[in-house]
């Protein structure tokens, strides 16, 4: 049929108008932005239903203008059409590497990830959780993807739940949380590395192409070597106070593996999740694998910023009781070592009071009689009192520890066992050993297994029996020294779930435990640092961030520490590890939760009035540390003098420590230190605190200063090699 040329034009014009309207209804739909106060992650459903990511990066004003992030990239062909996939699928068109990784029921490895629908929702002031489902158009399986983002913070957190209804088992060979990926010139990675006293040690350089991986196999302690916390700087290296800068971690405690890479259109795509090493899934038809929560953040504004948003999400939402108050404690680990008795526990419960902090903590060596626990060779598993150290049991120390006013913690390492115990003749299948090969041991012991549902009943009831014995019993310090070697469950039968049933099970424990006891303090300790995460610290008060009590050594470690965790969390302790005077290693444990593990009836006099008075001055002050905003000042890494700043939110008062890290000749803050977060228009008086007895201040506490001049000239704590450690109070005057 001829049509007559107006009509055509008509049909043409009509035909035009039906591909527009249907672009931009497909446009209006295609983007999902998570957005948070300053930040964007914004997803696109391509257009066959690939789900992409477009942008990454700080928020634009206008929500379409999203999609045309990718058109002012000039990059190299993609080839497979998933470079930027939201959660990169294997098998199929992927060439690199994916975030999940499948064996069907039907032994076919391929996989395909398409765009089904979302949903996105408000599950608290101002916190969103969206959710997306993907499903594999060719085989009955699907991807929940979710993003709970907390807007004022900009931090998000992303994991996913992975199903099928497939006629028999699918193996996941890799299930990672998440998957992100990031346009930038270069890109700059700070990751850390360590081993037991060396926690947090620092390394920055540039990623190149290809993949660099952190990872930890070590499945309990999992972070001695590594731990998963990272930086990603965008186009330089970001500074405290410049620079774009993204933060990750994954919130679990044991293997983990972030997976960077730098592809041939120069962008990088971060995978983060649980260690696939030794741990192909089966999953059952209809059974939900549900991933731990891969934890982000950004800032345009460098690290610090970074950091007290991080700090504040951890207060607001995942710590526990993040905006509570803790103990200052007196604890006998390094007074006493395992060499004590109700004598000499009496003593020390005497000198906690002396000393004015809030409680007692014994640490190792109360339990086990068949074989006592007089080292750390025998008994960890037998936790009965010893009856030689403690005849009349725990009950009368705890009161004991009433009757001198303090209250009284104790010591507990549940996940493990030394071979030389009754636990271990009763139940040589609840630890985790290859029956064929010689045992091998980490600090002479080994781990129990976790995955069997009757050691989770134990590890659980070793706590429940202390606190239904001691219900006044007002702390536990939780420790965790061995390394997983020879992993093998007799319970399971299918070993490649080991290390992750192991976690599932540690779980199982600490969220009954907190069921029934929901705000008793707990610290989270493994020998050190070796396992500080935030999938763990949702059950925890506080962690131990390491055995190297060295104040010298731990300016470096907390400063470290606290770009991802807030000081309210760590547990520093005054000991007689390095050289520094008291003054010194008190200070530097202000910078946190406070306690001492010295022998106080052997304090010269002027040592201990001045611990009693800094304990006084650390309560005047303690709550704009644990709950206020922290800025580190001066780099140690950088300058003779670390500094670091804590200011309360309505910036009235703050506490600002210095010390010297450089004792070459004449090395001093020869220059101002430039504070941070004050009020630039409000005026403020800065005094000495701290001073050990004898020493005055060289500091005039009566000069007035306003918060400009604070912050754009400086102010200069006077630290020499006469007063290597500085302590001032800021505090606001009307
Ligand atoms: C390792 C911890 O880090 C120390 O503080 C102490 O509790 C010992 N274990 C006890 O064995």
């Amino acid at each position: 049929m001829k049509i007559p040329p107006p009509i055509k034009s008509m049909v043409a014009m009509f035909a035009l108008l039906w591909v527009y309207l249907q672009t931009s209804v497909l446009k209006a739909q295609a983007v999902i932005a998570i957005e948070t106060q300053n930040n964007a992650l914004v997803l696109e459903v391509e257009k066959d239903k690939d789900l992409g990511i477009i942008y990454f990066g700080k928020k634009l004003a206008r929500v379409d203008e999203y999609q045309l992030v990718p058109k002012v990239f000039k990059q190299p062909e993609d080839y497979t059409g998933l470079l930027n996939s939201a959660y990169t699928p294997s098998g199929s068109r992927n060439l690199m590497e994916p975030a999940l990784s499948v064996t069907h029921a039907d032994g076919n490895n391929s996989l395909d990830l398409r765009y089904v629908d979302h949903k996105q929702s408000n599950v608290a002031d101002g916190v969103s959780l969206l959710s997306i489902t993907l499903k594999d158009p060719v085989y009955d399986f699907e991807v929940m993807l979710f993003y709970k983002s907390y807007f004022k913070q900009d931090v998000v957190e992303q994991w996913s739940v992975i199903k099928h209804r497939e006629k028999g088992e699918v193996i996941l060979q890799k299930y990672a949380s998440a998957n992100l990926h990031l346009k930038a010139g270069s890109y700059w990675l700070n990751q850390y590395h360590g081993d037991w006293a060396k926690e947090m040690q620092p390394e920055e350089a540039k990623l190149t192409h290809g993949i660099k991986t952190l990872d930890s196999k070590l499945g309990t302690r999992a972070n001695l070597f590594q731990p998963s916390v990272f930086m990603i700087s965008l186009d330089k290296p970001a500074t405290e106070d410049e620079g774009s800068v993204l933060y990750g971690a994954l919130q679990y405690s044991g293997n983990f593996k972030i997976d960077l890479e730098v592809d041939l259109q120069d962008n990088l795509r971060i995978i983060g999740g649980i260690n696939n090493y030794a741990s192909s899934y089966s999953l059952k038809p209809g059974e939900e694998f549900i991933t731990p929560a891969f934890l982000y953040t950004f800032s345009d504004k460098g690290k610090g910023d970074a950091s007290r948003k991080l700090q504040s999400w951890a207060r607001n939402y995942k710590l526990l009781d993040g905006n509570g108050n803790r103990l200052t404690l007196l604890n006998n680990w390094e007074a006493t070592y395992f060499d004590f008795n109700e004598n000499k526990l009496a003593e020390l419960l005497k000198d906690t009071k002396k000393l004015g902090v809030d409680m007692f903590l014994l640490d190792d060596g109360w339990f086990a009689n068949k074989y006592p626990r007089n080292d750390d060779r025998a008994g960890l598993g037998d936790w009965q009192e010893n009856k030689q150290k403690l005849p009349n049991g725990i009950a009368s120390l705890v009161k004991e520890a009433e009757a001198n006013g303090v209250k009284f913690g104790i010591w507990i390492e549940p996940e493990m066992v030394n071979p030389k115990s009754e636990l271990y003749e009763k139940h040589p299948d609840w630890v985790v050993k290859q029956a064929k090969r010689d045992e091998y041991y980490f600090r002479n012991q080994l781990v129990l297994d976790l995955a069997n549902p009757k050691v989770q009943n134990f590890v659980y009831g070793v706590v429940d029996d202390l606190f239904t014995k001691n219900p006044d019993l007002a702390y536990i310090k939780w420790d965790c020294n061995a390394v997983i070697y020879n992993a093998h469950s007799a319970y399971l039968k299918n070993q490649s779930h080991f290390y992750i049933e192991y976690m599932r099970g540690l779980n199982n424990v600490l969220k009954k435990i907190r069921a029934k006891y929901p705000k008793v303090p707990m610290m989270l300790c493994s020998g050190g640092g070796g396992r500080v995460d935030y999938g763990a610290l949702q059950y925890f008060t506080e962690y131990w961030p390491s055995d190297n009590t060295d104040p010298l050594e731990r300016i470096f470690i907390q400063w470290e520490y606290s770009y991802f965790y807030p000081a309210i969390a760590s547990s520093n302790h005054v000991t007689d590890w390095g050289k520094q005077p008291i003054k010194f290693r008190t200070d530097v444990a202000m910078m946190g939760k406070l306690g001492f593990d010295i022998v106080v009836s052997k304090l010269p006099e002027n040592d201990l009035k001045f611990c009693q008075e800094a304990i006084k001055t650390y309560n005047d002050f303690k709550d704009v540390i644990w709950h206020g905003d922290q800025y580190r000042l001066s780099n140690p890494r950088e300058n003779s003098v670390a500094s670091i700043l804590y200011v309360d939110e309505e910036k009235t008062s703050g506490v600002m420590f210095n010390y010297l890290v450089n004792n070459r000749y004449g090395e001093s803050t020869k220059n101002p230190i430039k504070l941070k977060g004050l009020d630039p228009a409000r005026k403020y008086k800065l005094r000495e605190v701290n001073l050990y007895p004898g020493t005055s201040s060289w500091i005039d506490s009566n000069r007035v200063y306003s918060g400009e001049f604070l912050m754009k000239v400086g102010f200069n704590p006077e630290v020499t090699s006469g007063r290597t450690s500085v302590v001032v109070h800021i505090e606001e005057v009307k």
